[in-house]
């Protein structure tokens, strides 16, 4: 094995330790696999319905739109601390995103009045399942965050939703 190697198993191995001692710079820097769960046609309603967390979000996104690249790496710093082995807070809240501009989920993507990207949305997993949210209507099963521009703004949005102080 080479030292290389050895180096990122001493990293990794350090990091899988230290999750309770982690600050919120070492928790939003780290960098790694992709903890957003990519959901298209086939698997949103799915995924959803089965999943335990408390809240979801969904990023409506299109993969050509620059705005959407760039809010990229802030919308994965902050699953990184809902999604993955890694989770400081599992099970809490489920980061997800659908690529609008992907012609199969152009149906999904109207279900839910996306009318901008990235738009973000919020509610509970089981509502997004089957669900669909109309701005027009009256409707407090989903909020969209208003103001999720960068890693902390949405941290910011959701230790307010929430109403605790998550990191
Ligand atoms: C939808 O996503 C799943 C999981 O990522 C993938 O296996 C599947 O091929 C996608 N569906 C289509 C129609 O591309």
């Amino acid at each position: 094995m080479s030292s290389l190697f050895l180096s990122l198993l001493l990293v990794l191995l350090l990091f899988s330790h230290s999750s309770d001692s982690r600050s919120v710079a070492d928790v939003l820097d780290l960098s790694g696999a992709d903890a957003v769960v990519d959901l298209n046609r086939t698997t949103f309603d799915d995924f959803l319905k089965k999943s335990p967390a408390g809240f979801a979000i969904v990023e409506f996104f299109a993969h050509w739109c620059p705005a959407c690249r760039n809010y990229k790496p802030h919308y994965e710093k902050v699953a990184r601390l809902f999604n993955g082995p890694h989770a400081v807070h599992p099970g809490l809240i489920v980061m997800t995103r659908v690529d609008c501009a992907d012609k199969m989920n152009t149906d999904l993507c109207n279900r839910f009045s996306v009318s901008h990207y990235p738009m973000l949305l919020w509610g509970p997993p089981i509502k997004f399942a089957a669900g669909r949210w109309d701005p027009k209507k009256q409707n407090n099963e989903f909020q969209p965050i208003e103001d999720g521009r960068t890693a902390e703004r949405l941290l910011n949005w959701i230790n307010k939703r929430i109403g605790r102080q998550l990191i």
